[in-house]
């Protein structure tokens, strides 16, 4: 008979270019203890489904029908997920806002990435935000994921200081790959022994 694999099992979704995603698959590529079973998106064209497919992960996509509730598309969403029985779900860009039923459905085990120190700028455009601010440091945010905007509870930040006369471009790519090194170190931290 087999044995029954003990790995915690992770969902990934995504709605854009995926690098936090991949970062994650990489990182789980690695670990005993942890697997990605699916990549999910909103977006059909997603450059996420495609970094996934390089690690023969399972992907799907999930489009909004028209005038659809949030309710309904995550009922969608939670049908999608069943045939991967995940654990945790791993926002990475996700440009959504979950149900409180999809949230309780999964025991609220869901995590997201936020580029930004919150509580400060919650919202769409963390870094956009924060640079047009000029704020003299900025970072991200691990969060487990609650009803609200990016209100859920901090599990780790990272700062990091703005350079003098930064482009935005700059200052976005360089949040960017911060948070691929920060987000999978996070997950290995908080999901061991979960
Ligand atoms: C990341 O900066 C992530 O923190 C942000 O979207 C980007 C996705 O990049 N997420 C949010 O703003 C969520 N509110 P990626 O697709 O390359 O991982």
């Amino acid at each position: 008979m087999m044995k029954e694999s003990k790995k915690i099992k992770i969902a990934i979704l995504a709605s854009g270019s995926g690098s936090n995603a991949e970062a994650i698959m990489k990182w789980a590529q690695n670990c005993d203890w942890v697997e990605v079973v699916c990549v999910g998106s909103n977006i059909s064209k997603s450059l996420v489904l495609t970094r996934a497919q390089k690690y023969k992960v399972p992907t799907f996509f999930l489009l909004k029908k028209k005038n659809e509730s949030r309710e309904n598309y995550d009922e969608r969403l939670k049908k999608s997920l069943s045939a991967y029985s995940p654990n945790w779900i791993i926002l990475a860009g996700y440009m959504r806002l979950l149900t409180i039923n999809f949230l309780a459905s999964y025991n609220y085990q869901v995590i997201n990435i936020h580029p930004s120190i919150l509580p400060l700028f919650p919202g769409l455009d963390g870094y956009g935000d924060a640079y047009r601010a000029k704020v003299s440091e900025s970072g991200c945010t691990v969060h487990l994921v609650d009803s609200g905007l990016d209100t859920g509870e901090i599990i780790d930040q990272r700062k990091f200081p703005l350079i003098n006369g930064e482009s935005f471009e700059d200052f976005k790519k360089r949040g960017l790959a911060i948070e691929n090194a920060f987000y999978p170190e996070v997950l290995e931290k908080y999901l061991k022994g979960k």
